[in-house]
């Protein structure tokens, strides 16, 4: 039996009448550039992630920095982040011309280590910058009363985290800004790029508004300074059909994981669980094992596609020697880059297909 790491096929195959029809809209239309899709799809996705504001932008990585910047990070500054993480989380915040000031994870939601924080506060620090990684929410209610002390912004980056709960409460407006990929892959994932930033802050939202676009504020009134980071059409588009399906996708991945949870129990593989505080998005489906590298070789020996996330902890990349900084060591970071397995999980995955995942890693163990 063949295990992808996600099908997109059959996913369109379920939405294919609903999607062609959205896209032959945008073109009869001409609503290729932001346009009444996008408007739709910023109304649904800031009631979806309970904000009182959205803005659709081309890609995750625009939406972190369109707020770091509306937020004023610049030169000079430091935003405190995790080691753990897609590149561009660091790669926005270097954008500004900030320093991303590196702190170890807790070993058990692989997110930022809020107990090592505050010592990475320096009077240079202008924003924390959490990811909810693998669909797992990072630890925010410590991290705000950080911010509150120190005068600091939270910047989430739920670019894995589409509709994962921290106390019962949707994450990306839990702090100062949230920011969304919506990259092919992801929970809520376009036919191509995307993004979006959610606030509770107008003025916030405003800002970012006028940069997205060149900061105009009219027709060749330009304001300031922006970028190009408008969404298109298309993507609104496939994303208003996408997200009423959501929830229930997000569901089969809990399903999947609770299945993996139950089945790999008696094996000697460390798996991830929900803190008491989260309810996960799923995202990945992280495992951990010492013999890493020898069990993906066997999953893959027997047509099941494992990944590694992430091999290499962000602050040893080649990119960010000399413009970053480490807040102590990052043991915890090194191991899970040594020891960290992604196994598949996607909404289309069937029931056969999980058992046989778990069946051929105990086939591992036992030899
Ligand atoms: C944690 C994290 N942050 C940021 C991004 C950047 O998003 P995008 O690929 O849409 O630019 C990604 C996506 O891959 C991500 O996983």
């Amino acid at each position: 039996m063949r295990v992808p790491v996600l099908d997109l096929q059959a996913e369109y195959e379920k939405l294919s009448d609903e999607v062609d029809a959205a896209l032959k809209r945008v073109c009869e239309n001409s609503w290729f550039k932001l346009g009444p899709e996008v408007e739709r799809l910023e109304r649904d996705w800031a009631v979806y992630c309970e904000a009182a504001h959205c803005l659709a932008v081309n890609s995750g990585t625009s939406a972190l920095h369109l707020a770091l910047e509306a937020l004023g990070v610049g030169e000079g500054d430091e935003v405190i982040t995790t080691p753990m993480s897609f590149f561009a989380t660091a790669e926005a915040i270097l954008y500004t011309g900030a320093r991303p000031v590196f702190v170890d994870i807790d070993p058990k939601s692989f997110c930022m280590d809020p107990a090592l924080v505050e010592d990475a506060v320096t009077e240079r620090t202008r924003a924390l910058m959490p990811v909810h990684l693998f669909g797992h929410p990072a630890h925010i209610d410590p991290l705000l009363d950080i911010a509150a002390r120190h005068d600091l912004f939270v910047i989430e980056d739920a670019a894995q985290a589409h509709g994962a709960l921290y106390k019962g409460r949707k994450v990306g407006a839990l702090g100062d800004v949230g920011a969304f990929s919506f990259y092919v892959t992801k929970n809520l994932g376009a036919y191509g790029e995307g993004g979006a930033v959610v606030t509770n802050d107008v003025g916030l939202h405003e800002r970012m508004a006028l940069l997205r676009n060149h900061g105009q504020s009219g027709a060749y009134a330009h304001q300031c300074v922006g970028y190009n980071y408008r969404m298109t059409g298309f993507q609104g588009a496939v994303l208003n059909v996408k997200l009423p399906h959501l929830d229930s996708w997000n569901g089969r991945r809990r399903r999947i994981a609770a299945a993996y949870a139950d089945g790999l129990a008696e094996t000697p593989l460390i798996l991830p669980a929900e803190a008491d505080y989260a309810r996960s998005a799923w995202h990945l489906y992280v495992v951990r094992s010492e013999r890493r590298d020898e069990l993906k070789a066997h999953l893959a020996q027997n047509d099941v596609s494992a990944a590694v996330h992430y091999p290499v902890p962000i602050p040893d990349m080649e990119a960010i020697r000399g413009c970053g900084a480490r807040s102590g060591a990052l043991p915890e970071a090194h191991r899970m880059a040594a020891e960290a397995l992604t196994l598949p999980i996607f909404p289309q995955m069937s029931d056969e297909q999980v058992s046989y995942v778990i069946e051929t890693i105990k086939d591992f163990f036992t030899g």
